[in-house]
């Protein structure tokens, strides 16, 4: 749903050691139209792509961890969609405590290779349950918005890539992986990353990543003109995929709505919601299922992701 703000611009690159590839590097896309606004992410979509994780985990032992059916086929589902949609997509393979681990790597044809704007989300869960706020929330805004991509034909100046990272819960593994596996040319070619790890918490707050200043200042921007109060995320340091980025010298930033910490009365003078309750009192837990999203947050959050997607890459 939309609200609305102002612009700026980034890029992205292409991923070593990877099985397979779909689709073509090379296809044309339309010509480039000026400056075009980031687009309102329907909340809608965004909610039917965590009823079909919630169905996943629900049919796979009752959750999407490394390793486990569910896990494979959310990224089957995530996948499917990008290929419809003309995104060139990579599946990186890795072995983490004995299973298979997979990274989902989404490329959108066009922009300048040397200038990469990447958004990533963990797609795995914990054992425990379907993982539909952490991160179905993060996984299922950036599918919605690289299917805005494709809906916008959106050519913008970087190029523009999309990444669900496997195995996050046991250690940020996919995404070490990943930038493990980038040469320092192509590592140099990342301007940008941006990380989503639950973003629909149920008693939510408005966390930016403090750490990149310009994009920080983007979504800082986006949250001012619709005229929502947020707060720096520095507790983030080391708790999620942007840490592998940040720790080569990539510019990161992010958003988060909170864990398992407990709001403050202030907090929840400025947000709503309940003091002295943990943002997610579902984190990490079987619980944490379709009905564990506050739908506001969720949508608030897919149009800030869009809008710095949009605004950075252009
Ligand atoms: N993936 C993180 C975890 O499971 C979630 C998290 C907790 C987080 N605190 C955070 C993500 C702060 C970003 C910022 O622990
Ligand atoms: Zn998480």
């Amino acid at each position: 749903m939309k609200l609305s703000v102002p612009g700026r611009a980034a890029g992205v690159v292409v991923a070593a050691v990877t099985l397979l590839t779909t689709g073509a590097i090379t296809g044309a896309a339309p010509a480039p139209t000026a400056a075009a606004a980031a687009p309102d992410i329907p909340v809608a979509n965004v909610k039917s792509h965590l009823a079909q994780l919630q169905s996943i985990a629900t049919a796979n032992g009752g959750n999407r961890a490394h390793g486990r059916t569910g896990y494979k086929a959310s990224i089957d589902y995530v996948k499917a969609k990008l290929d419809a949609a003309g995104f060139t997509t990579t599946l990186q393979q890795f072995t983490s405590s004995g299973r298979t681990g997979y990274n989902l790597i989404a490329d959108w044809p066009g922009g300048d290779a040397n200038q990469v704007v990447m958004a990533g989300s963990h797609l795995d869960s914990v054992t425990a349950g379907p993982g539909i706020n952490d991160n179905g929330s993060g996984s299922a805004a950036i599918l919605e918005t690289a299917l805005a991509v494709s809906r916008a034909q959106y050519q913008p100046t970087k190029h523009l890539r999309f990444a669900w990272w496997g195995a996050e819960e046991l250690g940020m593994v996919g995404s070490k992986y990943y930038v493990n596996n980038l040469s320092s040319a192509n590592r140099a070619k990342i301007s940008d990353y941006l990380n989503f790890d639950m973003i629909g918490s149920p008693n939510p707050g408005y966390f930016v990543y403090d750490d990149d200043p310009t994009i920080e200042k983007t979504f800082k921007d986006y949250f001012a003109g619709v005229g929502i109060a947020t707060e720096p995320e520095t507790e983030g340091d080391g708790r999620s995929d942007h840490s592998p980025f940040k720790n080569v010298g990539i510019p990161v930033g992010g958003l988060f709505s909170g864990a398992d910490y407990i709001k403050t009365a202030a907090q929840a003078t400025k947000w709503g919601g309940t003091s002295g309750q943990a943002f997610d009192r579902c984190y990490h837990a079987s619980c944490d299922t379709a009905s564990n999203i506050d739908d506001t947050a969720l949508n608030r959050n897919a149009d800030a992701l869009a809008y710095a997607v949009w605004t950075l890459s252009s």
